[in-house]
This record gives structure tokens, sequence and C-alpha cells, in this order.
């Protein structure tokens, strides 16, 4: 990634845009500036536009991390992958099945895209992860994961906060820990359940932060990214 950094942002911080429409992304960024340098699309916009909007990010200088967590059989991922291989994006994330990161692997090619692996959700806390049938703690099924990501040979894994310590100390200085379920502190936690602060998340190890409702919500969300942006700085 080569955007240099200005004095305001932190091109660290991944602001994810789950808004109801491309025209309210668009507001979203034209309000939040230069105090934001990356950007993720998930889901939401994912239907509606959300790949071509990506594409005037890029144009506009911005990281962009599709996040739309591929979970398919392997030809399927494979070519899909290879769709946004085409595209100039930075990020994408795949479910961590080995099966499913293998493919997304050879659909990357040599094209510059990052493939992160979804180790374990950060909204599933250890009573939902029952209910779905793991027996796993979180904590053993992302480290299992985390192998498994590392034998596929991905960039990467999106993890929550309160893993990146212990998945920092068995992967190269190379590997990507991208963390979402950062919260600041005061802020509503919403649906997220392993929270960590932005600087307890790098301090922890991880290399990237994803910050959606904390920013996007805020009355003022170009302040509440630019105070993100000064507290991961100072990490
Ligand atoms: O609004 P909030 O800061 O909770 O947004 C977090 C973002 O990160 C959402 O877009 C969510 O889909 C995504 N995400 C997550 N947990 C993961 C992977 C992605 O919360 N394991």
């Amino acid at each position: 990634m080569s955007l240099s950094e200005n004095k305001l942002s932190d091109p660290r911080c991944f602001v994810a845009l789950d808004l109801p429409t491309v025209a309210e992304a668009e507001a979203m960024v034209e309000k939040l500036g230069d105090a934001v340098d990356s950007y993720k699309i998930g889901l939401q916009l994912l239907p509606i536009g959300g790949v071509e909007f990506g594409q005037r990010l890029k144009t506009m200088g911005k990281h962009v991390f599709y996040d739309f967590k591929f979970h398919d059989i392997g030809a399927t991922v494979e070519k899909a992958t290879r769709s946004i291989a085409g595209l100039n994006a930075d990020l994408l994330t795949v479910h961590a099945r080995p099966d499913v990161m293998r493919s997304a692997v050879r659909g990357r090619g040599d094209a510059p895209l990052k493939i992160l692996g979804v180790t374990v959700l950060t909204s599933l806390d250890q009573e939902a992860l029952k209910a779905i049938g793991y027996n796993d703690n979180a904590e053993s099924l992302v480290m299992r994961r985390v192998e498994q990501a590392l034998d596929a040979g991905i960039d990467g894994v999106v993890s929550s906060p309160l893993e990146a310590a212990a998945i920092r100390a068995v992967v190269p200085d190379s590997f990507l820990v991208v963390t979402p379920g950062v919260r600041p502190k005061g802020a509503d936690a919403g649906d997220q359940k392993r929270i960590a602060t932005p600087s307890s998340a790098l301090q922890a190890g991880a290399t990237h932060l994803v910050i959606g409702r904390p920013i996007t919500q805020a009355p003022d969300p170009r302040a509440a990214a630019l105070a993100i942006a000064k507290e991961m700085r100072g990490v």
C-alpha cells in the first residue's frame, strides 16, 4: 500500500462503509475527507454498486478493502477472486477454510490483491459458537485457522483484537492481522462481543483496524475519525 501518511489520517484504519446506499457512502467519504485514507466495502453495498464505488475510491487514491467473505466450492471461489483481482483492490476477505483459502490464492494469481482469512466472526461469543456446533473455544478455533491460513499462503487474517497477540506470536512480521471489534473508550459496543480500543488492538499486534459505527454513526464522523487516527499514530 503506497499512500503517504498525512498529518491527520492513519492509513491503517479502514472505515467500514456499512451504509444503506452508495449515495450515503459517498457523502460519508466526502465528510471524512483527508481524515481517512482507507475504506472497507462489505455485503451491504456489494449488490447495489459497491464494487464500482470501490473503483471510484481507488481513483481518489484511497485504499479499498472488499469484505465479501467468500465461502463456496473451490472453483467458484477461485473464479470470484480472479474477478476481484482484476479490479485494482487492496484487500479481500474469504472464510478461513483450507480449501477456500487455497482457491483464493490460485484466483489471485500475480495481482497485488491481498487475501485475508476470516477466522471467527467477532460477533460470536462462546455461547454462540456452541449453538452453531463448534466445541472448540474461540481462541483455539482462531489459532487452528491461522495455521491453516499460513499453510494456504494467504496474506493475513481478520480476527478479534483479543486474539491479535496470540496470532502475532506465531506468524511472520509480514502477515497481516486485521481487527474489527474496535471501540474507542466509552463507545457503544453494538453487536460486537470481543472488543478493544484502537491503541490496545495495535499494541496487541494488529497491523490494521476496521472501524465502522464508532465513526459513521458518530455525531461528528470526521472528529471521531481524527481522534482515532491520533490515538493510532501514538502507537
Ligand atoms: O461498526 P463496526 O465497527 O462494528 O464494524 C465492523 C465491521 O467489520 C463490519 O463491517 C463487520 O462486518 C466487519 N467484520 C467484523 N468481524 C469480522 C469480520 C468483519 O465485525 N470477523
